[in-house]
This record gives structure tokens, sequence and C-alpha cells, in this order.
């Protein structure tokens, strides 16, 4: 892929919105000169997440996450640094500018950008088709006597591919596409050297990604015939067990609901969209993916799995389940009358209410794993318990959490009038699986020489031109961890590039991804707490204090164990007194002989 030059980076920075950005991810509520809202990265109830939105940076006081806008889009979308500066592009119309590239790259890129349009205006070819074309008339009236209206039929673009076999291929070539892109798109199929439409006579429904460009189709037949459904073939572009779809619909309403409902078809979600239930998806089939799972909790944790009521969704739920303990997302089930999909439901008098009604009283999935071993094997008979003791033994070793499974327990001793002593058993053979944090595991205690650390960086950003003839005076030992090495070095040579003092240029942040881990946090840390140059004389002469300390330990560790010699004796004695000196002075908080 080409490089984007640095300045077309900055102009993007320039141009973007970092509230209006964050905003489809959390609810941020102002806070000083900064926003506060609940982290995007990790499950919380309170906010710890800070927006500075002049700088354009984050960062999460919970779990530590931070960075700028781009990594934020990165981190979000699952983009490389590349899209995410493109995505903010497009968004903020900043024409991008690339460093000369090569010309096979340079045409990859453009073929990828004619597919896209292709498919974009494919679809709008089928939805012009859906509208006008008297061949469609069975397909309107098929939508109508399913209760889809206009207005869910345009939010999804629904629409219908003629008849014949060169529908769209005569209309994509008055738009200068030949039959091989369309191929390549996945729209057409080559059969002995003649290109046809592969699709005919369907109902279409565009699959797009979170950005709502259009990646392929989903096409569904007017009668009974088989297969129901005609699905793009996988491409370059997109590949379907990748994709939720109706996620770049739902995903507002996602955030704001802090849940997300999974639905097996899609028609199940535009009729529950219809009905006002807009953060609902489909996993396009029964088999809900890892990746799919993925795109979803880029918005949500709490996640409701409302597939059919048949053995095949009941087998899905189940294997959601251990992917979303790998992910770390609490999942629940609605569970759906027998028969009935969501949009089956939506059609009964009362539809939408019921749904409701069946979510709030969703258990979780693993309450629903205990419901289905104990109703599946006959309780009544001691057969029956002893092979559901079994099965639960290992449902329980799945659960995420001490609180959960003691829940549980509770319930099955009582179901399946178990003794104390077994209920013991089951407590002992199954390992806990201790993972139910909200996930801020990843912050640690700070020792004091970090602090100090953070806080004379903290400082140096704040005040660029007193920092500079300290950041001069010292070198990588100053510092403790690689991070902080990292983020003294990139403080310093910016301040170095420039000598004007006029504090840093964050755009190049993304790019140095030790520095990253602290960088955002001293940042914003810089802008809210109080700051004022004269505190940075104190921290320096702390940090060299801390660096003498550390030098004086390990040459004592060295004279314990045996190896001294006369010259390290020497230069024991010479660290000490500068360290009584440097004791000295910050006790007399004089500091005019730097
Ligand atoms: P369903 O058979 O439940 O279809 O398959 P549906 O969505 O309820 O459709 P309607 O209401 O009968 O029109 C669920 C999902 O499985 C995938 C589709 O994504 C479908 O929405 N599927 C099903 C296919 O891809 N191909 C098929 O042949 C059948
Ligand atoms: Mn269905």
């Amino acid at each position: 892929m080409a490089l984007i030059k640095q300045a077309s980076i900055q102009a993007v920075l320039d141009a973007c919105d970092m509230l209006e950005v964050v905003a489809p991810y959390t609810t941020l509520k102002k806070s000083g000169s900064n926003f506060m809202g609940r982290c995007p990265f990790h499950g919380e109830k309170t906010p710890s997440f800070s927006v500075d939105p002049a700088q354009k940076l984050y960062y999460c006081f919970g779990c530590g996450e931070g960075g700028n806008v781009f990594s934020f889009i990165e981190k979000k979308e699952g983009f490389d640094f590349a899209d995410a500066v493109k995505m903010l592009a497009d968004k903020y119309g900043v024409r991008l500018q690339y460093e000369e590239s090569s010309p096979e790259l340079e045409e990859k890129r453009q073929r990828q950008e004619r597919l896209l349009a292709v498919l974009d205006q494919t679809a709008s070819y089928y939805s012009r088709c859906l509208q006008e074309s008297a061949a469609a008339a069975a397909a309107r009236r098929y939508l109508a006597d399913r209760g889809f209206g206009e207005e869910v039929i345009k939010e999804f673009r629904l629409g219908f591919s003629p008849p014949g076999g060169q529908s769209l291929i005569k209309a994509a070539s008055g738009k200068e596409y030949t039959a091989a892109e369309l191929s390549r798109a996945g729209l057409a199929i080559e059969r002995n050297g003649r290109a046809y439409d592969r699709f005919r006579n369907r109902l279409m429904f565009p699959f797009t990604d979170h950005r709502g460009r259009v990646l392929g189709f989903g096409a569904r037949v007017l009668d009974d015939s088989k297969p129901k459904y005609l699905n793009s073939p996988d491409s370059g572009l997109y590949h379907k067990t990748n994709l939720a779809f109706g996620l770049g619909n739902a995903r507002a309403a996602i955030t704001r609901e802090d849940r997300a409902y999974i639905v097996e078809g899609y028609t199940d979600v535009l009729a529950l969209n219809q009905a006002g239930i807009v953060n609902a998806v489909a996993s396009m089939g029964t088999a809900l993916t890892e990746q799919q799972l993925r795109e979803i909790s880029r918005f949500t944790r709490n996640i409701f799995l409302a597939f059919d009521a048949d053995a095949a969704g009941q087998a899905a739920m189940l294997r959601a389940l251990e992917l979303a303990k790998k992910l770390g997302l609490s999942v629940r089930v609605v569970q759906m009358p027998q028969g009935k999909d969501p949009a089956d439901l939506m059609l009964d008098d009362g539809g939408p209410g019921a749904f409701k009604e069946l979510a709030a009283a969703a258990p979780t999935l693993l309450e629903y794993q205990v419901q289905v071993a104990l109703s599946a094997s006959g309780i009544d008979t001691s057969e029956g318990r002893i092979k559901a003791f079994s099965a639960l033994k290992q449902i329980l070793a799945g659960a995420a959490n001490s609180i959960e499974r003691d829940e549980q327990l509770r319930i099955i001793a009582d179901r399946l009038r178990l003794s104390p002593e077994n209920v013991a058993y089951l407590m002992v053979s199954a390992p806990l699986n201790d993972n139910s944090g909200d996930g801020g595991t990843r912050r640690r205690v700070l020792s004091h020489e970090e602090i100090a650390e953070r806080s004379f960086l903290s400082l140096c950003l704040e005040n660029p031109g007193e920092a500079r003839r300290y950041l001069q005076l010292m070198t990588d030992a100053h510092f403790t961890t690689e991070s902080h090495r990292a983020a003294f070095n990139w403080v310093r040579e910016r301040l170095e590039e420039k000598n004007d003092g006029s504090g840093i240029d964050h755009a190049r942040m993304p790019l140095d991804s030790k520095a990253r881990e602290v960088l955002p946090e001293l940042m914003i840390r810089s802008r809210t707490e109080s700051s004022s140059p004269e505190a940075l004389p104190e921290f320096y002469f702390r940090l060299c204090e801390a660096e003498l300390s550390r030098r004086i330990s390990a040459i004592k560790a060295r004279v314990a164990g045996g190896s001294e010699n006369g010259s390290e004796l020497k230069e024991l004695y010479r660290l000490e007194a500068r360290r009584r000196d440097i004791l000295q002075l910050i006790q007399a908080g004089t500091y005019e002989t730097v």
C-alpha cells in the first residue's frame, strides 16, 4: 500500500473531531477541559475513560488504554494505521496524498476501489429494479406480505435482481464496468466463455461492513425452491464468516443500548429493526464465528443470542459460549418460542413486547446450559441424574467466575436432589476458570520511582521551554522501564526538533509503540494536574537521586559478592557524596545550581 504523506496525516488530524469520532462507542460528559465516559476498551460501570478533544487524545484510568484519534480507530475497528487515516480522511473530506509508490501497488489500490464502486452501484441498481421494474412485482408483493415497509427496505438497501441473466451485465457496461470486473466482484459467473448475472430473480440483501460499504449480497428466492439463499462467493474484499449482517446499521444503537442482539437471519434483523429494536445483527446462518463476535464486541460486551429454537440454534449457542469466554463477553440467551424466529415473532400481535420480555428474562449462557442439560437427561430416573451430573460437571468447569458457579450449584443441587456431599464433590472436581474481572487487570501498582518518572515527563510536556535543559542532562539510566525510556527519548527528540518551545506535535505518536504505552496518559495528565515549571528541578533531582541509588546498590552488591577492587570502592564514595548533595538540595528546595 502506498505511503500516505505526513502532511496529509497532519491534515486529517487537524480536521477530525475527537468527540465525534469517539461518540459511536461511548457516551461522554464534560469534566473540566476533558470529557469522561465509560471505557470502550473494557467493561466498566463507572466512567474512567478520558478524552481530550483539543489534543485529540484518549486515556483510560481503569485499563490503561490510551492513544490519539488514529490509534483509537485502529483499536476499535481493527484497522492498521493507514486504514485508520483513510477512514478519518473519508469522514472529514480530506484528500490524501501519497508518497510516490510503485505502479503495481497503485494499480492494486485502484482495482480495489473500483471493485467497491461496482458493488455499491450494483446495490443501487438492484434497489432501482425493486422499486421500478415490472419483473419485480412479485418481489414487492412478497415483501409487503411479510410486512416489510418502505423505510426498512430503504435502510437496508434491499433490491431485486432481474431474471434473464444479462441485465446487470448490460447495465454495468453502460457504466464502463466489464464482465470480468463483475466476476471479480462476485456478481457474474463465466460459463463456456460467456458471462451471466450470478443473481437472477431474487430478492437482494446487500452485506455491508461497519462503515456501510457494500461487500457482497445475500439473495433470496421468492418461492420455496432451493437453495433459499444464494450468497456472494468469498472474495479478496470479504469473507462472509467475518461479517455480521447489519452491523453498519446497528452500531450506533448497540453502543447506545450497550447490548447487541444476534439473530440468525437477514429477515430477523429487518423485522426487529422495523419494530424499533435496532441493535440487532445476524450471524447469517447458525455458525457464529469468532471474527463476527470480535466485530460486534467493539461496540458492546453484552451479547444476547436470539437464535431459532431448534437443535441447530441450540448447538450454535453452546458453541458461542466458548468464543464468548475467550473474548471476555457476557452472553445471554433470548429463548424464542418453539418453531419461531424473531421475524415470525414480530408478525404476532404484541410481538415486539414479547421479544423484549424474553430479553429481560434471558438467562446467562451458563444458566441456559444447565437448563438444557437438566431437561435433556430425564432426571426422574437415577440413571438420568447420573448422566446429567457428569454433563453438569463439565459445564461448571466452564463457569466464568465463582459467583456464577455457586449460583448454578444451588440450582443444580435443588433440581437433581443431590446430597451436600455430592455438591462438594462437584465443587472440587470442576476447576475454576476465574477470568471474571472487568478487564482492568493490566493495571499494576507503580513503584515510587515510576511515579516520579511519569510526573517528570508530564511536566516536561507541559513546560517544553523549561524542560529542554533538564532533558539534555539526562540519559536512559534515569528511567526504570522500557516504555519510560522510550517516552523520554521521544519527548527529548521532539523538543530538539522544535527549538521554539512551542510544544509537541503528536501526529507521529502512533509510530512509536513503546512510547505509546505511556505518552497519552502523560499528555492527558499534563493537562489535568497542576504542573507549574517550578516543580521541574525538584523532579529532575529526584530522578538523579534515584539513579545514583541504583548505581550505588549495584556496586554494593558486587562488593558484597567479593569481587571488589579499589577503584569500585572509590567510585562508591564518590556516588554517595553526590547523592548526599542532591538530597540536601531537595531538602532545601533551592536549585540555582543546574
Ligand atoms: P433461515 O433459513 O432461518 O432463513 O436461515 P431466514 O433468514 O429466516 O429467512 P426467511 O425468513 O425464511 O426469509 C438463516 C440465515 O442463514 C443463512 C442466511 O444468512 C439466512 O438469513 N442461509 C440460510 C444461507 O446463507 N443460505 C441458505 O440457503 C439458508
Ligand atoms: Mn429464520
